[in-house]
């Protein structure tokens, strides 16, 4: 039974956060000052990383598998900027469930798998008078972090219950591949909320659609018994497997809105099915294809990020770099009109 790390590198000083956050059985050692001084600042003051293929990985889960240094955070930095190009910030009703209306009271929200921190920072400044914590495997530690927001390192697979009744808002975003049973994080979260609390999930389902004459997407059915074309389509298909390999749960969001719908104390559930141009193709419209230009750029990373997971796997170096080079090819070339699929999930906790 691997023992839970969870220490909080930035924490507020305020005492209603320190009795919010509090994980069970953690709160001296997590809450001492010292923590926070000894990781202030810097790239390398990330805990527990080990180095694999070139790229620093986290150190305590074998199951996520993309790297967490500065290359990483960077892309998702840029990828979070245009998620907001495309999505906006938030559901609409979030002000509403942040509004800071009951004197004493901070409103609380939680970013799991928080990565750089870029969308509980922002959210953090958006929402003063709230308390933000992100937790992460590997969170950064940012000189910017506003003073009423902190990330504590934690693994999501070891469960919730430390936070149970604790937060007005949820936030995952794409963590599906380090998540080993993403319905049980579904209940886990709803017992994280409180009464009429937003849960809000953004996860894709690591495959690559393209389009029929008549607009409708399709997957691009493949498998990894051929190494040819669609390039990145396969490429991605052997991130897929890798993943469910190390034990993540790569489809989760192809499932998120039967958990969420299904699920007795959850309701008001809308969801929304993004689709993103990972180029921009000629028969695209212009801002498909001003998307596609930085989506192309994120993906072209993600092909590098997504070494150490495929070579951790099994996958030769040579069928890696010829997967990589013929789909930085095909993305370069804008050779082909296909997208991701970004599935985007909120609901209500309900009230009895
Ligand atoms: C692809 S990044 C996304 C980061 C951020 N949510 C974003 O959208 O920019 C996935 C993040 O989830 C974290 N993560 C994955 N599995 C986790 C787990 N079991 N517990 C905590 N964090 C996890 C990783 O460390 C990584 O920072």
């Amino acid at each position: 039974m691997p023992s839970r790390s969870s220490e909080i590198i930035n924490m507020p000083d305020t005492s209603a956060c320190a009795h919010l956050l509090r994980p069970n059985g953690k709160q001296i050692n997590a809450l001492c000052p010292s923590s926070f001084d000894d990781r202030a600042s810097g790239p390398d003051t990330f805990a527990n990383h080990k180095l694999e293929y070139g790229r620093k990985l986290n150190n305590s889960s074998e199951i996520y598998r993309l790297p967490a240094d500065e290359e990483e955070l960077d892309r998702l930095n840029k990828q979070q900027k245009m998620f907001i190009e495309i999505m906006g910030k938030y559901p609409p009703c979030l002000p509403g469930i942040l509004q800071d209306d009951v004197p004493g009271e901070p409103k609380a929200c939680l970013d799991l798998g928080c990565g750089s921190g870029a969308w509980i920072m922002e959210l953090a400044r958006d929402y003063p008078s709230s308390l933000a914590l992100g937790i992460d495997l590997a969170p950064k530690q940012s000189t910017t972090m506003p003073d009423n927001c902190s990330v504590e390192v934690d693994d999501i697979n070891l469960g919730l219950e430390h936070f149970y009744g604790k937060f007005n808002v949820v936030h995952a975003q794409l963590i599906s591949s380090g998540i080993k049973n993403y319905e049980k994080l579904v209940d886990d979260i709803s017992c994280v909320l409180r009464p009429a609390g937003l849960m809000h999930i953004l996860e894709f389902d690591f495959h690559v659609y393209d389009h029929m004459p008549d607009g409708a997407h399709r997957r691009c059915d493949l498998d990894t018994s051929d190494i040819a074309g669609p390039w990145f389509a396969r490429w991605m298909i052997f991130a897929n497997m890798a993943i469910r390999k190390a034990g993540g749960h790569p489809d989760a969001a192809t499932h998120l809105r039967r958990w969420t719908a299904e699920h007795p104390d959850l309701g008001d559930v809308v969801s929304h099915d993004y689709w993103i141009p990972v180029s921009p193709h000629s028969t695209f419209n212009v801002f498909q294809r001003h998307i596609g230009v930085q989506m192309r750029e994120d993906v072209t990373s993600f092909l590098k990020s997504g070494r150490p997971l495929l070579l951790g796997n099994g996958v030769s170096e040579q069928i890696v770099d010829e997967l990589q080079r013929n789909a930085e090819h095909e993305l370069r070339t804008a050779a082909l009109p296909q997208y991701i699929r970004v599935q985007s999930v909120y609901c209500r906790k309900k009230v009895y």
